[in-house]
């Protein structure tokens, strides 16, 4: 190495131009250097730049030898142990070149952090030895999207990153992570076998907690627009609220369609019922024939007009299905309940992560269930700080136990559409994008099409791993992230490995290529070993536990 010639012959603010003499033998240990490898350019300071290598050439010399023209992007200086973005404070003219050694890779990505801010779940794609940490309060507190085809990595990563979250303890034996993972393909219970689990068997949500606007998007049939239906319903609702409220008198008079106080949706199907059927005496007999003798009546305002709405009512309250949502328990459950079960803090427990499994919710519901959960958690948040403003108004952090919600396949919940199926989920987490922020609520959002994603969600994601994507639009999306100059990193995304993705946001070092670590326990998505299990011996399937399986739903 030490007779190698090598010179920084131009500089440009994107590009170091470097010819050496010697290529086989400009290298560290056995290392030789490739498109990716790091180089250091000391200038006559005592400053470093540190560049990596975008393409090698070869030039012709007059006496027939060669040398080799590398290009490298300088990403930034090493000055006294610490590294800065940017290249262009380096002194001109630059003195030698080297390739960086492990220890100076390591110092770009460890050295602007202080070791307990370190939050790591990863290691340089092309240097394995090199941990990337990225800034744990940064991370968590601003939102965060997983992008990525199919199996290219995403579940294990989002199961990687809680799993690191929930592991990293201080002095105790439990910590204070809050985690809650909205589960669509039932694949977090293996990753997590320790989780406050919730499926549609134990989930029990208040139908009463619905917001005004819900509650008519759900028993209602919106899209007819029938006032009738809407006025019967919320004086109903209201009325209902009032019968079954404990409070004083002036409290009473104030409760609407929003609050969140229990009514009996039996109450609702018997108002309707009797609007629907109602006839009015008028007062006069029927004077002959086969009523004689009886009152003569006229039908009430309302009469048969309710019909639809009722059958609507009956075949939700009668639908199964729909019993974690409308059955006897989702009456009775009180706030304070649900938000314990919800939060994983039941009776006794403290459970880091929860698993809500979606795989039994029925399609039609998914939306307005996800909402209200959702909303649930912020508004928590929310009222929270409320509380602890109210109580010190001094307080600068008005959260002390502040929450993640996953959304795995989050292009079901808040696509790119306008379509009322998706109002309900779409608000409730939009609300979160913008707003969660102040109230201690972040957002994981994992997808195979970011340009599915709603705009307005994707645009307040400020920390990126986009593992690999093929196709052109989805790669669009990532590369607006980027800065001009790194833009060169997206050809790279269709060629990344499982677990390999481009590491991009205000909590890392630089934008990096990484590989993430393998998780501990692993989600429930692992690839299918066809090759090997079609080898084996014919399988029986237990068709007939399918069908009930089927069924159940
Ligand atoms: N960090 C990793 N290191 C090594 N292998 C990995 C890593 N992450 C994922 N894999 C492998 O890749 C496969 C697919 O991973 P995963 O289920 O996370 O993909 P996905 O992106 O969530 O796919 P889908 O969009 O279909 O849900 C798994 O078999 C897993 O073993
Ligand atoms: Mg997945």
């Amino acid at each position: 190495m030490s007779d190698v010639k090598a010179e920084v012959v131009a500089v440009f603010p994107n590009k170091v131009k470097i010819v050496v003499d010697d290529l086989e033998n400009f290298r560290i240990a056995e290392e030789s250097l490739r498109v990716g490898s790091y180089l250091k350019i000391a200038d006559n300071e005592n400053a470093v730049l540190v560049a990596i290598i975008e393409n090698f050439q070869i030039q012709a010399r007059e006496d027939g030898s060669q040398d080799y023209v590398i290009e490298a992007f300088p990403l930034g200086v090493l000055r006294d142990q610490k590294f800065e973005r940017g290249g262009d404070a380096l002194a001109i003219p630059p003195k030698t070149v080297q390739p960086a050694t492990i220890d100076d890779i390591r110092l770009i990505y460890g050295s602007s952090l202080p070791v307990k801010d370190r939050f790591c779940f990863s290691s340089l794609a092309t240097n394995k030895e090199v941990e990337v940490p990225v800034d744990g309060n940064k991370f968590f507190n601003k939102h965060i999207a997983v992008v990525g085809s199919t199996g290219s990595g995403k579940s294990h990563t989002v199961a990687k990153i809680v799993q690191k979250a929930v592991g990293a303890k201080g002095d105790y034996t439990l910590n204070n992570s809050h985690v809650i993972i909205f589960d669509i393909h039932s694949e977090y219970r293996a990753a997590f076998p320790e989780a406050n689990f919730i499926d549609s068997a134990s989930l029990v949500l208040p139908y009463w907690m619905l917001s005004g606007e819900e509650l008519e998007e759900f028993f209602l049939d919106t899209e007819a627009n029938d006032h009738n239906q809407r006025n019967v319903f919320k004086d109903a609702v209201i009325k209902s609220r009032k019968d079954n409220f404990q409070g004083g008198e002036i409290e009473k008079q104030r409760i609407h369609l929003d609050t969140p106080l229990p009514f009996d949706i039996g109450d609702i199907l018997k108002d309707a019922v009797e609007k629907n059927t109602q006839v009015n005496g008028t007062g006069e007999l029927y004077a002959s024939g086969p009523k004689k003798g009886q009152e003569k009546t006229t039908q009430g305002s309302l009469y048969g007009r309710l019909t639809n709405f009722v059958n609507r009512l009956e075949s939700k309250i009668n639908d199964r299905r729909l019993d974690f949502f409308l059955g006897e328990k989702s009456r009775i459950i009180t706030f304070e309940e649900t938000l314990r079960s919800i939060l994983g803090y039941g009776e006794g427990e403290c459970k880091n992560v929860t698993v809500i499994d979606l795989s039994g919710v029925p399609f039609e519901v998914l939306s307005i269930t996800v909402s209200l959960i959702s909303r649930l958690i912020f508004e928590h948040g929310y009222f929270y700080k409320r509380l602890r403003c109210a109580e010190n108004a001094n307080e600068k952090i008005n959260n002390d136990a502040p929450i993640l919600l996953v959304y795995e396949e989050a292009h079901k919940y808040v696509p790119n559409s306008e379509l009322s199926k998706f109002r309900a989920s779409k608000m409730s987490i939009e609300r979160i994008a913008k707003e969660g922020r102040k109230y201690g609520v972040t957002l994981l959002l994992a997808s195979q099409r970011p340009s599915e994603i709603s705009e307005t969600i994707f645009s307040q994601c400020n920390n990126f791993i986009a593992m690999r994507l093929t196709n052109p639009v989805d790669q669009g999306y990532v590369r607006k992230l980027l800065p001009d100059s790194l833009g060169t990193l997206i050809d790279k995304m269709p060629a990344f490995k499982q677990g390999e993705a481009l590491l991009v946001g205000e909590s890392i070092a630089l934008p990096s290529v990484v590989q993430i670590e393998v998780c501990t326990t692993a989600p429930a998505s692992t690839d299918i070993p066809y090759w090997d299990l079609w080898q084996q011996q014919w399988k029986d399937l237990a068709i007939d536990k399918i069908r009930d399986e089927w069924m159940r739903r």
